[in-house]
């Protein structure tokens, strides 16, 4: 790829990027990232790549979730653990529905940057009068008070997210080498707060069924399965600022091409990934598996342009494709797209982030008035929508993509505690877009293991 370099973007048109006021301080940032170690090793990198390749072929299903905008003053040993024992319960869930592995991504250890649709928010000052600032664009680029210096966009964060970032991945690695994840043990990732019994009650019945299989196992074959004793996380986040995912991309020693050496699957946004942009003129040179987030506004023709500049080899595992069209849309918008891609023959990973396309308003009623947030039954119904129109296109809907967290949080309504929007106001507490809580994640998992075991 002689056209291509880790800079090459630079000469591209790039939406969402920070304008730092201070050149000299970005170039030492710059600098301190490039001579710090990498977070991920091209091993794992690969590995996944492999992972993604099965779960193309239907071999594999994909769970990927965390938080919208990961913040540094959540990066504690609790919010990590939640997070951790959400996301592995969730898979264990789904693994019993599938019937076949399931590969856990989070969106953390980086998720630290966000696009934002106004550059600017206004609010009311001090003085009572309207006071307009730069919007928060995450942890990575601003921080979130609403002052100008602290919208003011500050290049040594990029230090101190990849720090944090650094932190939060230690701190999972150590876990599941400890045995956290030991699937003999799933009382490891039991979370303190689950009120809704009969939620409660079918985890524990689907839990006891679990070690009973594993003991059935073991017993079989006479030894204790290696195998169950840790599982993998990976990690991934949106790719979006370029000086940063640059600065920690690599040439790795006795390997072809360059790696994205600061998560696992960076994924390009939405709305940034116009063909001739900066965003697909990076990842085309990295060889990472790559996510592409795909709303209403794609077309057939773009979308086999990009697929074209992002994997002209066609490899296994390079790409996953991650609609995200809304409950109102996915019935429109979803099939031409599949029929592109089956037409064209190119290898995909077919995934559905049913949470972006349907965030809304909350209504004024409710104690906080235009308070994003979006309806459990929303979600489940674009993601129901999507398994038939996959299953009706002879194609592959390998995984789920969602914005949760293993906290207590009110920030999206419906499940089975039938949260209000009224309820919203009690811990509403998300940096960005509301996120499945805790119960209602799980809920989500066996709702979508019944889809699968039926499929
Ligand atoms: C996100 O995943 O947080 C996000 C901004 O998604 P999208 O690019 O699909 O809008
Ligand atoms: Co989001």
């Amino acid at each position: 790829m002689s056209d291509w370099s880790v800079e090459s973007w630079r000469s591209r048109p790039a939406l969402h990027q920070p304008e730092y006021a201070d050149a000299e301080a970005v170039g030492t940032a710059v600098a301190k990232l490039r001579s710090f170690p990498p977070l991920v090793t091209s091993w794992e990198i690969e590995r996944l790549k492999g992972e993604l390749a099965e779960a193309q072929q239907g071999r594999r299903f994909i769970l990927q979730g965390g938080d919208c905008a990961e913040s540094l003053a959540d990066c504690t040993p609790d919010v990590i653990t939640n997070k951790l024992k959400i996301l592995l319960q969730m898979s264990l869930v789904l693994v019993q529905g599938a019937r076949k592995p399931i590969t856990r991504i989070g969106r953390f250890a980086g998720q630290y940057a966000k696009p934002r649709s106004s550059a600017t928010e206004t609010r009311p000052g001090p003085d009572g009068r309207d006071l307009t600032l730069p919007s928060y664009c995450g942890d990575l680029i601003n921080s979130i008070e609403f002052t100008p210096e602290a919208r003011r966009p500050n290049p040594h964060l990029m230090v101190r997210c990849y720090q944090h970032a650094a932190l939060t991945l230690n701190f999972i690695r150590s876990l599941i080498d400890a045995g956290f994840a030991d699937l003999h043990h799933p009382e490891y990732w039991e979370l303190a707060f689950c009120d809704n019994a009969a939620l409660h009650e079918e985890y524990h019945a689907m839990v006891l069924r679990l070690s009973d299989s594993v003991r059935f196992m073991e017993t079989i074959a006479g030894q204790p399965i290696d195998d169950l004793t840790r599982v993998e996380f990976f990690t991934s986040h949106e790719g979006l600022h370029l000086l940063y995912e640059s600065a920690g991309t690599r040439n790795v020693p006795r390997r072809e091409g360059y790696y994205n050496l600061t998560t696992h699957l960076p994924w390009i946004g939405d709305r940034c990934r116009a063909i001739d942009g900066a965003h697909v003129e990076f990842f085309r040179g990295i060889r990472n598996p790559i996510g592409v987030k795909l709303g209403t506004s794609a077309t057939p023709d773009e979308l086999l342009a990009l697929i074209d500049r992002l994997n002209p080899a066609n490899e296994p595992g390079r790409l996953v494709l991650i609609h995200r069209m809304g409950l109102a849309s996915v019935q429109r918008c979803l099939p031409p797209l599949l029929e592109a891609v089956n037409r064209n023959d190119r290898r995909v990973l077919w995934v559905c982030d049913p949470m972006h396309g349907n965030t809304k308003a909350a209504n004024g009623s409710g104690s906080h008035p235009g308070r994003k947030t979006r309806d459990f039954a929303d979600i489940l119904g674009e993601l129901d929508a999507s398994f038939d129109l996959h299953a009706k296109a002879g194609t592959y809907l390998g995984g789920v993509h969602f914005e949760l967290t293993g906290d207590h949080v009110t920030e999206c309504t419906g499940g089975a505690r039938g949260l209000s929007e009224a309820d919203l106001a009690a811990n509403y507490r998300t940096m960005c877009d509301p996120r499945l809580n805790y119960e209602q994640s799980l809920e989500m998992s066996f709702l979508i293991a019944r889809r699968l075991a039926s499929a």
